[in-house]
């Protein structure tokens, strides 16, 4: 499958084979090379995006656009950074053995997961205040993995309404931070379901929130205090100004936290900002109470022991994902890649989801090898969200499908589902 919009530099050569071939000679090959070439192109990637061919650029790009506390909001971890720089090496660590004369036509990347099909077996991470970096993202968000067939799953610190989310894409998960507290849990679930949510995340990797020096170094705070130093940074960066604080503030008033609660959260420049309190007593008492009320698919975020994953399962949840939050929570973390093949051993009926540091194809073709069912992504698609809104994170969507379905060739295999172990083999020599 090419689901990538076509470049001019794919479609070129075809283009110039046909023209320069000389007529009336030659028709017979220039005209199903013309006709290949037009059936091939798609929508051509807008010129503002011909620099951006890999996933990483989009980083280097939102960091031109965005004030740096808001870059830093995105891109920073905690503390040492260490969590988020295993989380990416441990990817580095495997090597193909790719097979060669596998016939690998026909391929596809569709996965099924809870029951519906998707095109891709990746998707959208939730992304709390991710309308902070640009102009109403959560239903950017929501656009483009509808468009693509992906997953997306809306953050519970999310500034754009549930409800409103869910009615772009009506295939949206939602994902919750709970408080130790059932009856305020209970309220929240009763709103998710009357919204229309059928997949239900609970992150539990959040009793407190991560040590988050960067953005104290950056100027970035909760609630939002406009210093001098940030007021400098938000008129270095007019684009982000206009087009995403003062188009949120003239159409939408003050953004709240939407989703945290069954009631609206409170306005994130109130000294209230959200209640976090008693995220610390969250429990797995609470996970199996939610599992007796809620009907759709539970899948438990941020977990990373393979003990934790057969409580998980014991609980009556559908899937795990395995994360460590991007690096944003604790650090020095293992590297969810690392727990794969341990966690899948354990994961019986369960899917097992990976997320942090997948960039690449190749990343996400390795955490099927060990083992997952699907894999999430965070900051890119956030990246591309303050690039171009909808169309750039379509085409992140685009290059990261693209990548796949050309590494699925090139390792021999026709499906993610069809990798196994024996495909990768760790870095360094094989002695005989
Ligand atoms: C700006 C930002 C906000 C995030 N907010 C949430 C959140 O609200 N809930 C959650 O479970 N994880 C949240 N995460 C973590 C992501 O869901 C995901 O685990 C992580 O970004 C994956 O790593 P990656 O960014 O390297 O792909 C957030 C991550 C970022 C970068």
């Amino acid at each position: 499958m090419d689901t990538r919009p076509l470049t001019s530099a794919d479609t070129a050569p075809a283009l110039r084979d046909a023209a320069s071939s000389p007529t009336p000679a030659a028709p017979a090959d220039a005209v199903p090379a013309l006709q290949t070439a037009l059936k091939r192109t798609g929508p051509v990637v807008p010129r503002k995006f011909r620099d951006l061919l890999a996933l990483d650029d989009f980083e280097r790009h939102a960091r031109r656009r965005l004030p740096n506390m808001i870059f830093q909001y995105v891109a920073g971890a905690v503390e040492t950074g260490s969590s988020l720089s295993a989380a990416s090496d441990a990817y580095k660590q495997w090597r193909f053995m790719p097979r060669m004369f596998v016939d690998v036509s026909g391929r596809d990347q569709g996965v099924e997961l809870f029951g519906t099909r998707y095109r891709s077996p990746f998707g959208i991470a939730p992304l709390g205040g991710a309308a902070f970096a640009a102009y109403r993202a959560d239903l950017r968000l929501a656009e483009a993995a509808k468009q693509a067939q992906v997953p997306m799953i809306l953050s519970a610190s999310s500034l754009i309404r549930m409800e409103e989310v869910i009615a772009q894409n009506p295939d949206a998960w939602y994902q919750a931070y709970l408080a130790g507290d059932q009856p305020r849990i209970d309220r929240l679930l009763d709103r998710v379901e009357r919204a229309g949510f059928r997949t239900l995340v609970v992150t539990g990797d959040t009793p407190m929130l991560g040590n988050r020096e960067h953005n104290i170094r950056s100027g970035f705070s909760m609630p939002i205090k406009i210093t001098r130093n940030v007021a400098l940074q938000c008129a270095l960066s007019p684009r982000w100004l206009l087009g995403v604080a003062a188009r949120t503030f003239a159409f939408h008033g003050t953004p709240h936290f939407e989703n945290t609660d069954a009631e609206r959260g409170p306005p994130m420049m109130s000294k209230l900002v959200r209640n976090t309190i008693a995220r610390d007593k969250l429990a797995w008492e609470h996970v199996e109470a939610i599992r007796r009320r809620w009907k759709g698919n539970l899948v438990i975020k941020g977990i990373m022991s393979p003990e934790d994953v057969r409580i998980a399962r014991e609980s009556g949840a559908n899937g795990v994902i395995l994360s460590n939050h991007g690096g944003r929570q604790l650090d020095c973390t293992v590297a969810p890649l690392d727990t794969l093949p341990l966690v899948a051993a354990q994961k019986a009926d369960m899917k097992v989801i990976i997320d942090s540091g997948i960039r690449r194809g190749t990343d996400v073709l390795k955490a099927f090898a060990l083992g997952a069912d699907f894999v999430f992504l965070g900051r890119p698609f956030l990246y591309a969200a303050a690039i171009g809104g909808t169309e750039a994170i379509s085409h992140a969507i685009s290059i990261l499908a693209d990548e796949i379905d050309r590494d699925m060739a090139l390792v021999g295999v026709r499906r993610p589902m069809d990798l196994t172990m024996a495909a990768l083999t760790r870095s360094g020599p094989h002695l005989p």
